[in-house]
């Protein structure tokens, strides 16, 4: 039997990076996928995942929706429900970084990272509380990182944004806990994907940040979706309001 048999799960931002792992490790454990992605060049590359995830013998379907829009976020989970029958479980992995020191943020930058990483959750978990609480059961999965618990020089939006979902998911695990809802938060460190690519040719800065992570090396988008499927099936059943730092070691 597989951990996820039956279970609609949704993952936004999933075209490519940490989104695209968790899609198709959450379809290749049983779960039908609908995912979404935001620009027109990443259109392509999610319909090669809706083949490969319907390859698994899952349903899968694409949406091209924005995630800090609110009104696209519910027309979005509404037809999840009428095309999938309901929302069992919801990755809000989407996000985004517009990196500079606060003296030279501006206004629209500040805005850009909050609106795409922090308003997003609030958008889709608004929406899939109410199958979730009809049903009496789902598992919601915050994208937050080990940047919201630590902050980083010229990160001060995302380190914000990311400490947000922090409060957010403490919040929404005691709000919802009595209806078995649960909301848990996972917090990455560096893992190599289009967002940190700089990261692995930085040379000696490189280096520098490997000597911090006790594990000694960066990590992959599959180890953050292992994480994601853990909190995502019963294998979790009484775990709420928790972050669950995939990183190495670098938070201790
Ligand atoms: P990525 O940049 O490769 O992927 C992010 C995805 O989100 C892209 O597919 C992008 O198109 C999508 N996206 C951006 N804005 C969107 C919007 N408004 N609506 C819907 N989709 C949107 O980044 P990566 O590394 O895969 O990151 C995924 C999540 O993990 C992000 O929330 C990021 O902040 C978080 N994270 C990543 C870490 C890393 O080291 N790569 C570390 C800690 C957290």
């Amino acid at each position: 039997m597989k951990l996820l048999e039956g279970k609609v799960a949704i993952v936004t931002g999933a075209a490519r990076g940490i989104g695209e792992a968790i899609a198709l490790k959450l379809a290749e454990q049983g779960a039908q996928i609908a995912f979404t992605y935001v620009s027109d060049s990443s259109a392509e590359k999610a319909k090669t995942l809706q083949q490969k995830i319907e390859a698994l013998g899952v349903k899968a379907k694409a949406y091209q929706s924005n995630a800090a829009d609110y009104a696209a976020s519910e027309a979005f989970v509404n037809d999840v429900v009428k095309e999938f029958g309901t929302v069992d479980v919801c990755v809000n992995n989407a996000g985004i970084s517009k990196d500079n020191l606060l003296l030279r943020m501006s206004p629209d930058q500040w805005d850009d990272v909050i609106n795409v990483n922090l308003k997003s959750v609030y958008n889709m978990t608004k929406q899939v509380i109410r199958p979730m609480m009809k049903a009496r059961k789902g598992s919601i999965i915050n994208m937050s990182s080990i940047i919201g618990i630590r902050g980083n020089a010229g990160q001060s939006s995302y380190a914000a944004s990311k400490a947000g979902i922090i409060g957010f998911t403490k919040s929404i695990a005691h709000e919802l806990g009595s209806r078995n809802v649960r909301c848990n938060a996972i917090a990455p460190g560096f893992i190599e994907t289009d967002m940190t690519h700089y990261l692995k040719d930085a040379g000696d800065a490189s280096k520098a940040f490997l000597e911090k992570i006790p594990l000694g090396r960066f990590g992959k988008a599959e180890e953050v979706a292992d994480t994601t499927l853990f909190l995502a099936s019963d294998l979790s059943s009484y775990i709420t309001g928790q972050v669950i730092s995939t990183c190495g070691g670098l938070n201790i």
